[in-house]
């Protein structure tokens, strides 16, 4: 084995992790839905997800089943909700053609899983030879290796692959990104190849990766219509394409005139591209008013509400009114 992987491997069985939920598992159906639930989120945020999507979703079949609003319901508060409409997507497409592709290009076609993880759902799930190339990868490639950019670094990946073992790199390689080559302070003290290592060697640990450029991103306001009635609160599933698609929300617009609407404590909320500011009203509707259910639009209790398919804002939102009451 050559002498990257074989010190990575060996670092790994002694100090890597082993008691992940999803390794110990060669089911790709489990290992494709941890992949996908870890792209761009952290393990000890995933564990609980996983947990919770298996107890309702044990095997492919129930997945493929479920209806896509079930799906993002269990998805809801992990972000980036994309992948559980994907996630859907995919567990229909798998469930056509009768079971997972056993190759990283073949399961790349389905919805959601890019090269990187079609190439750990290969690895882990079949013990195929593919080369990962996550953010965690990208780092420890750039500083071991002072190499950058998309297509040497994927060529680097692909010529640093053991012929056997590759199930034991691959986890090697994801634990040294995540446990000791972080972006901030590596821990290189514990670093197994901390001697060969580019970046340490020529002082660059901080350029290497290069640091995105930090624009201050944009601030996009919204107006929250909570319109509250006899201990319900109205909510409208946001169209399928855009921010929070198929997620249940506040509207943005009026609909109703209510007597006094009420500025609650505007919300902050992160996006990659872009900062949200909400600013709650409430607005209380007298009991007698018109029904407010239609097509896409539901009246909830706060605590039925809060459980539904909603994104994480909406939800602590939702939480405050149920705990504080509305007035
Ligand atoms: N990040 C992406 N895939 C992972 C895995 N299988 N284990 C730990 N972290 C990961």
């Amino acid at each position: 084995m050559p002498a990257f992987a074989a010190s990575l491997v060996d670092w790994q069985r002694r100090h890597g992790r082993h008691g992940l939920p999803w390794q110990g598992t060669r089911d790709p159906y489990r290992i494709w839905l941890a992949e996908v639930m870890l792209q761009q989120t952290q393990v000890e945020t995933v564990i609980p997800y996983y947990g919770r999507f298996l107890a309702r979703f044990p095997d492919l079949p129930a997945l493929a089943g479920a209806t896509e609003d079930e799906v993002l319901r269990l998805w809801s508060g992990l972000g980036y909700y994309a992948r559980g409409r994907n996630l859907h997507a995919a567990a229909r497409a798998v469930s056509v053609r009768g079971g997972f592709p056993r190759s990283a290009a073949g399961l790349e076609e389905l919805p959601g899983v890019g090269r990187s993880t079609a190439a750990a759902i290969a690895v882990f799930a079949f013990g195929q030879r593919a080369a990962i190339l996550d953010g965690n990868v990208k780092r420890v490639l750039a500083r071991r290796f002072g190499v950058q950019g998309g297509k040497a670094q994927w060529g680097l990946a692909e010529r640093l692959l053991p012929r056997r073992g590759v199930r034991a790199y691959t986890q090697a390689l994801m634990d040294l990104g995540a446990m000791v080559c972080t972006r901030s302070r590596p821990a290189c003290e514990r670093c197994p190849v901390a001697k060969a290592c580019v970046a340490r060697r020529d002082g660059r640990i901080a350029d290497l990766p290069a640091p995105r450029p930090r624009k201050p991103l944009p601030l996009k306001r919204a107006t929250w219509f909570v319109y509250v009635r006899a201990g319900e609160v109205l909510l409208e599933r946001r169209p399928g394409a855009g921010l929070w698609g198929g997620l249940w929300a506040f509207p943005e617009t009026r609909l109703f005139d209510a007597p006094q609407p009420r500025k609650l404590a505007p919300l902050e909320h992160g996006f990659t591209h872009f900062r949200l500011r909400a600013q709650p009203l409430l607005c209380a509707l007298r009991d007698a008013g018109p029904r407010a259910e239609a097509p896409g639009r539901l009246c909830l209790g706060f605590a039925d509400a809060a459980a539904a398919a909603v994104p994480a804002p909406v939800r602590t939102l939702l939480r405050s009114l149920l705990a504080g009451g509305t007035d």
